[in-house]
This record gives C-alpha cells, sequence and structure tokens, in this order.
C-alpha cells in the first residue's frame, strides 16, 4: 500500500481517502463561503501567536500578508479551491503555506473544531445585522403603504370571518410589529454569538500558553465595555451548534410572518375581495388562460416558509443524538443555515418590493366595511353604557342580529320599536352604534384603531426608524 498524500493528516495513514468518501466528505464546494471570516480568524490568531511568542513578529506579519492575498484571489474568483483538501479550513491553510511556509505553525494550539465553531460565530453575527437590516427596509415599505392609505377602513376578521372594522394602515402596522419582534430576536442570536471559541482545541484546548483574551479582542468577541467575552467550557465550545439552531428559528418565525402576511395579501387581491392589487412586477400571469394576473410573489413568499422550517428541522434533528464533543455530521449544519439566511434575505426584499407597488382600492374597502354586521358589539357596548350588564346586553343583540337575519333587513334598517321590544335599554338613539367613523373614533386606548391612534403609532415607527 502506497504512502497516504493526505497532507494534514497522512502521517497516520497508509492509504489515501476512497475517491467515493472524498466526494462524499467534501464541504468546501458549500462552506467556501466561509472564507472571510476564516481569513479572519487565521489573522487574529496568528497575531495571538506572536503575542505569546510563538511566532515571531515577522512571522506573523507574512502570514497575515499571505491570509489577505489569499482573500483577494477568493474575491476574485481566481483561488483554487480543492476538493480533496475537504474544507475550507484546509484549503486557505495549504494554499498559505504554499504561499508562505511559515505558515506551518498556524495551527499550533489550533484545531478545525475551534476554527469552525469560530467561523460559524463570526458568520451568524454578520448574517444577523444582514437579515435585521433587511427586514428593517420591509418594515419601512409597510409603514409607507400605511401612511399612503390612511383612513381607509377594512373590515377585520377573525376565523376569516368579518369581525369588526379596522383601519388598513392599523392592520399594516400589525405586520411592522411581527417584523419588529424577528428583529429583536435577531439582535439576541447576535449576542449569543458574540463569545469566542477559539483555543478550545479539538476538545480539551492546549497546553500551550495561548492568550484566548487577545484572540477574542481582535475578532471584536468583547462586551460593550470592550472587554473580551470567551467560552467558558472547551467542550462546550466545540460540540454546540445551538445558534444555528437559534438562527434557523428566527429564520422559521420570520417565515412564518412572511407567510401570513403574504396570505393577507393573496386573499385582499381576490376578485372576490377586491382590497389590494399587486403591481405587475410582483406578479405573474399565466399560460393558458389571458386573463389571470397571479400574486406569486406572495404564494412563494408563503412556500419559502416551508423551507424555512424545514432547516431548522433538519439542524434540531443533525443535533439531537450526538455525543460530546464533536461529530463529523455537524458538517451538515452549513446548507441549511447557509440557505436560512439567503431566503430569508430573498424574503425581506420581495416583500419590500411587493409593499412598495401595492395599490389599495378604497372604494372596494369602503363598500366590504359598510356591513353594519361590523358594529354590532358597538351596539352591546352602547347597551353596556346603559347599565346592561355584558354578557346580558350580549345576549339582547344576538336577538337583534337574528331578528335582522329573519326580516332580511340590514341591522341598522330594523325599526327601533322592534329592537326595544328585545331590551329597552336600547333607547331610540340605539342605531347611532352603527356610525362608523364615530366607532372608529371611540377606540381610543393604546394600540386601538383610532384614527389618532394609528397616527401616533406611525409617528412612533417613523421616530423608531429614523
Ligand atoms: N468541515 C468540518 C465541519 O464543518 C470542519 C471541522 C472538521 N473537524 C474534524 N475533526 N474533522 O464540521
Amino acid at each position: 500500500m502506497s504512502k497516504s498524500k493526505q497532507v494534514t493528516w497522512g502521517g497516520r495513514f497508509s492509504a489515501a481517502p476512497d475517491a467515493l468518501m472524498l466526494k462524499f466528505s467534501e464541504s468546501v464546494s458549500f462552506d467556501q463561503r466561509l472564507a472571510p471570516f476564516d481569513i479572519a480568524g487565521s489573522k487574529a490568531h496568528a497575531a495571538m501567536l506572536a503575542h505569546v511568542g510563538i511566532l515571531t513578529k515577522k512571522e506573523a506579519k507574512s502570514i497575515a500578508e499571505g491570509l489577505d492575498a489569499i482573500g483577494q484571489q477568493i474575491l476574485k474568483g481566481t483561488f483554487k479551491w480543492n476538493t480533496s483538501l475537504e474544507d475550507v479550513h484546509m484549503n486557505i491553510e495549504q494554499a498559505l503555506t504554499k504561499l508562505v511556509p511559515c505558515a506551518a505553525k498556524l495551527h499550533t494550539g489550533r484545531s478545525r473544531n475551534d476554527q469552525v465553531a469560530t467561523d460559524i460565530r463570526l458568520f451568524l453575527k454578520d448574517a444577523c445585522s444582514k437579515v435585521s437590516q433587511k427586514l428593517r427596509l420591509a418594515q419601512i415599505e409597510i409603514l409607507a403603504a400605511a401612511e399612503r392609505n390612511l383612513g381607509i377602513i377594512i373590515p377585520g376578521y377573525t376565523h376569516l370571518q368579518r369581525a369588526q372594522p379596522v383601519y388598513i394602515a392599523h392592520h399594516f402596522l400589525a405586520w411592522i410589529e411581527m417584523l419588529q419582534r424577528d428583529i429583536t430576536r435577531l439582535s439576541e442570536v447576535a449576542s449569543h454569538a458574540n463569545v469566542c471559541p477559539l483555543g478550545s482545541g479539538a476538545i480539551a484546548g492546549t497546553t500551550l500558553a495561548l492568550n484566548r483574551e487577545y484572540t477574542a479582542k481582535l475578532l471584536g468577541f468583547v462586551d460593550k465595555k470592550g472587554k473580551a467575552l470567551v467560552t467558558q467550557n472547551s467542550m462546550d465550545a466545540v460540540a454546540d451548534r445551538d445558534l444555528c439552531i437559534e438562527f434557523a428559528s428566527v429564520c422559521a418565525i420570520a417565515g412564518v410572518h412572511f407567510s401570513r402576511i403574504a396570505e393577507d395579501l393573496v386573499i385582499w387581491s381576490s376578485v372576490e375581495f377586491g382590497f389590494v392589487q399587486i403591481s405587475d412586477a410582483f406578479s405573474t400571469g399565466s399560460s393558458l388562460m389571458p386573463q389571470k394576473k397571479n400574486a406569486d410573489s406572495c404564494e412563494l413568499l408563503r412556500g419559502k416558509s416551508a423551507r424555512l422550517q424545514g432547516n431548522l428541522q433538519t439542524l434540531l434533528t443533525l443535533m439531537k443524538g450526538l455525543p460530546l464533543t464533536y461529530n463529523r455530521d455537524m458538517q451538515e449544519d452549513k446548507e441549511p443555515l447557509f440557505d436560512s439566511l439567503d431566503q430569508t434575505l430573498l424574503c425581506s426584499e420581495v416583500l419590500a418590493g411587493v409593499m412598495a407597488g401595492l395599490r389599495v382600492n378604497a372604494r372596494k374597502c369602503r363598500d366590504a366595511s359598510k356591513d353594519p354586521a361590523l358594529l354590532a358589539t358597538d351596539l352591546v357596548d352602547h347597551l353596556v353604557r346603559n347599565g346592561v350588564a355584558f354578557r346580558e346586553a350580549h345576549h339582547a343583540v344576538g336577538h337583534v342580529v337574528a331578528l335582522s337575519e329573519k326580516q332580511g333587513v340590514a341591522l341598522d334598517k330594523l325599526s327601533t320599536a322592534d329592537v326595544m321590544k328585545i331590551n329597552k335599554r336600547f333607547g331610540k338613539d340605539w342605531a347611532k352604534a352603527f356610525n362608523l367613523e364615530h366607532a372608529m373614533q371611540a377606540r381610543t386606548g393604546t394600540g386601538m384603531p383610532s384614527h389618532k391612534g394609528v397616527l401616533s403609532q406611525i409617528k412612533r415607527w417613523n421616530s423608531v426608524f429614523a
């Protein structure tokens, strides 16, 4: 048997890996996107090794320069990725060693296990800020749509049955709240990611006198006061992928939000509702039916949410049975993680685009919100104000609704005599409850959809986004 040519661990092996094994186990085809973080990690590690006297200053400098040169090649697309070197870490290290022979010292006190853990944390800090920015842009477009359509009332729905009237702006503001929670969650994930695992080695650190805090500081793993944040258990540091799960979970939740927003828009844009029109730019036609205009952008927002949930599920299942610490299974974390980032970014952008081009059909909204049944609850409130207990009032209005159905007369057009027969406390002015404008202005509490309330929420979001 020929001695293995595998440069990284070949010393112990007498045969090279099978071609099939290489194809099966390589990750460089997808983990190469970690390169910028891997390079940053290696530069910091080299600087730390020089700081503690394991590398000379000159060696650290030439390693840093070599890493920068490789970074440039990668950016330009001239770097030759080699699948037989398995992953991004070994590809970069080998290319570096060819360029700068003293880079053979770079892996001192380091393992790919703490290296990949560091790369992932750097990647996640960056990913969280990218997704937050895109979500913010979507929120800004939603807010603009709210501002463009002030004063337009639609029926609000529960169980997809008409419930109570709301300003469409109030409905849009609900979407902003949902996405805001995603942004808050992302900032939490970013702060969990902000702890440096480098120096944990393969599992049990190293006998060499590293300065972990020094590396952490160089990589920006610091608290608000600039104090280094380093992981406190070498085994956990290399075994943990909670952060990937957390990030995928935030993306999955954001996906649920995209999907629910999209579903509202799909329903509203149907001819049956006709509340909104989605721009041509974010619609598609049918290859067969010339009249069709489909809200494919929204349907795909709904569809992508399945994929985001799938990524989360993949990561959960991947990790659940693994003994501590690192297991090669964990290499499978990359693709779902990257996909969650990419798809969430795309969805945020598409949502922003859909909202920017959304047209609200004021007439259709007005017609739908004229339905007096939407104010049946306001009639209950009217009775309550006249001293009737809520349960009794609810019951009485139930009778009024039944009567209007029986007589085939709109709720607000029943005769006062008939209504007062049900409960005399309805009084002669009972039908005032059906004044839509008054009904809207009466909802003055915080978070309620009065015109003033909507305006003050719009003001609040404008100052948050400023
Ligand atoms: N490509 C590997 C991964 O992503 C890097 C860590 C490899 N470690 C090892 N002991 N084989 O999981």
